[in-house]
């Protein structure tokens, strides 16, 4: 093999569809309730919501969706985004492990979320949507919407996570430089947002609550619709671009992946990588080991419930079965506020209770150490989320040091954190803090969930 670092593609071989994974699934999906008659949704049910094209896609099981050229247009900006291989790490880590990783902080918002961002506004704008509202956790995902809705003549309104609006205001002043209207959230713009401040005047927020304040802006008016950067089926089916893109670029670099590793907050970026290939080794190709890496103090895959539950906290959603931590459920206010969501996407959900992934959960500080170890060792600082997926990727490249034994390590590194450097100067100082979520807040939310009958 060559002492080749960094693995590029040609604009010309940009994906020419998105690939969805429910064509080749082994049982599907159980299916999106009504959260009145806990009978699946339909199209109708969700047209206050979402663009119909959208609508088709959530509930599509054709293999291959054709990417408009529009969209395939806007990506060639940033794409086919680098893969690279971690040569400086591996030598800091005395490692036989082949360590690549797909950068997606390439794009102009610093991450993987623009690929489905484009692609929403897009529909919208072809819907006749005059704006779009929508929640962020860190800023990445507001300013990805915001940079889309700039392109595509949408007016965009942001609620954002109080935390993360007091921690990160240059993620605000991006998203008001894309023109977006950045308010954070619990806001007094919205009943959902008023009733939770009437328990909690100083509420640090949590995605649950925004995503409420964005669903009932939207459902209010008709010429709005609501825009959510994860968990839906038809934004993790957008994110697979970057997934089928590092398929090609391990081509190019003569190897395959045997552990395949990804941050999860709602599973958009974990699945865009690694759906493709556990697709193919569903059809028959090689078994590829996933490793899903979420935060100690919000671990819904390792900790949560694998039940029927809302999306949001104020309960305006359907009811979707996911691992949840209960919907009610705030998780403590650390810096990767991308990953504080009580819930986890329904399809990545499904593949660990299928048994074809496994997940981890860190602490933020060992996240932080490892993250600061990657960009000493190949120059790129990390987004807080993305540390996650490096802190999982050392752990694993240590493993094959110990066990002397060579393994093909692929990790997306979906975001850089040039807007986080907050959160490094508190890591540096000492002040980054461990906490633990309330596990008695955890059962309550817990008991609060909807009954559904099991099997449901
Ligand atoms: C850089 C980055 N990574 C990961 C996430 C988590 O989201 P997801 O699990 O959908 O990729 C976010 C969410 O905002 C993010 O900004």
């Amino acid at each position: 093999m060559s002492e080749q670092v960094k693995y590029v593609l040609d604009e010309s071989r940009i994906p020419e569809s998105w690939y969805n994974l429910a064509a080749d699934l082994p049982k599907p999906v159980p299916p999106v309730l009504h959260p009145g008659t806990l009978k699946p949704v339909g199209p109708d049910d969700l047209a206050p919501l979402f663009p119909m094209a959208l609508i088709m896609q959530e509930v599509s099981t054709e293999r291959e969706i054709e990417i408009p050229g529009p969209v395939r247009d806007i990506y060639r900006q940033w794409r086919p985004t680098p893969l690279f291989r971690a040569r400086q790490l591996e030598k800091v880590l005395q490692t036989p492990a082949r360590i690549y990783y797909k950068y997606e902080g390439v794009s102009p918002a610093g991450s993987h979320k623009p690929n489905t961002a484009v692609a929403q506004a897009y529909y919208s704008k072809e819907a006749g949507v005059k704006r779009l509202a929508t929640e962020t956790g860190a800023g990445q995902w507001g300013s990805s919407l915001a940079f889309a809705g700039a392109l595509f003549g949408l007016e965009v309104q942001v609620f954002m996570v109080r935390v993360s609006y007091d921690q990160k205001p240059y993620r605000r002043a991006l998203m008001e430089t894309y023109g977006a209207r950045c308010i954070p959230s619990p806001s007094t713009e919205t009943r959902a947002g008023r009733a939770i401040l009437a328990q909690r005047a100083d509420h640090p927020g949590s995605l649950g609550i925004a995503i409420s304040e964005a669903v009932e802006t939207a459902a209010q008016r008709d010429d709005t619709k609501y825009a959510l950067g994860s968990v839906l089926n038809h934004v993790l089916l957008h994110q697979t671009v970057l997934g089928q893109e590092a398929m090609a670029q391990m081509e190019m670099a003569g190897d395959y992946p045997d552990v395949l590793v990804g941050c999860t907050g709602g599973g958009s970026n974990f699945a865009g990588l690694v759906f493709p290939f556990v697709g193919a080794q569903l059809r028959g190709g090689r078994r590829v080991r996933v490793v899903a890496v979420e935060p100690a103090a919000c671990p819904s895959l390792t900790r949560g419930a694998y039940a029927y539950d809302f999306g949001d906290t104020g309960h305006l959603t359907p009811l979707a079965k996911m691992h949840t931590l209960g919907s009610t459920f705030t998780p403590p206010g650390f810096h990767a506020g991308g990953l504080r969501y009580h819930g986890m996407a329904p399809m990545v959900s499904h593949l660990k209770e299928l048994g074809l992934i496994e997940a981890v959960a860190y602490h933020q500080t060992k996240c932080f150490e490892a993250g600061v170890q990657f960009a000493r060792a190949e120059g790129i600082v990390p987004a807080p989320e993305a540390n996650h997926a490096v802190r999982g990727t050392i752990d694993e490249a240590i493993r094959c040091r110990e066990e002397g034994r060579s393994r093909a390590i692929l990790f997306n590194l979906c975001g850089h954190g040039h807007f986080d450097m907050q959160a490094y100067t508190d890591y540096f100082a000492g002040r980054l803090e461990d906490r633990e979520y309330d596990p008695e807040e955890v059962a309550m939310a817990l008991a609060g969930l909807p009954p559904v009958p099991q099997g449901g």
